[in-house]
């Protein structure tokens, strides 16, 4: 199986989950400024959220990709305010016709005194939990 990290950080939350995920998977990690240029099973992509939104450089990348190029993307993010960053990077990958687990992974991320310290350790030990048991299953159906 051929693995792909991505992520956009304004804080460096992302980031530092996808560096947690690129340790477990075995891949390094790269923001969403870096293209996918080979084919790959599964691409983890990774954002918070800023007044409300993903940052369009996200949604710039996803307009790069095509079902041939990556054949499932797992969503990973963390924000203070609303629920998930996640649904809005969905949306636009399944207009694309690009395939999106049903799982994906949120946590808080700090904003000023709200949720102070997250993503924490307890946060980052989940994610890593999530994405090896993710990946486990790929390999095992894989087999
Ligand atoms: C100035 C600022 C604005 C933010 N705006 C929102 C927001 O509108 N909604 C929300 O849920 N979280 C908001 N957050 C929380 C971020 O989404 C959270 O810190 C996230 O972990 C940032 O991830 P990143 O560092 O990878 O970009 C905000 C944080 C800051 C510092």
């Amino acid at each position: 199986m051929k693995y792909a990290i991505r992520y956009y950080s304004k804080f460096g939350h992302s980031k530092q989950m996808a560096d947690a995920l690129g340790n477990v998977i075995g891949t390094s990690a790269a923001p969403v400024t870096e293209p996918v240029t080979e084919p790959v099973d599964v691409l983890f992509l990774g954002a918070g959220v800023f007044l409300g939104s993903v940052n369009k450089s996200v949604f710039r990348f996803i307009d790069s990709l095509t079902p041939e190029k990556v054949r499932c993307v797992v969503l990973f993010g963390s924000c203070a305010i609303i629920d998930s960053p996640v649904p809005q990077m969905r949306k636009a990958l399944e207009e694309r016709g690009i395939k999106v687990a049903d799982r994906s992974f949120t946590c808080k991320g700090s904003m000023g005194p709200i949720h102070s310290g997250h993503p924490d350790k307890e946060d980052i030990d989940a994610l890593c939990r999530f994405a090896k048991t993710f990946v486990t299953e790929q390999e095992t159906a894989n087999v």
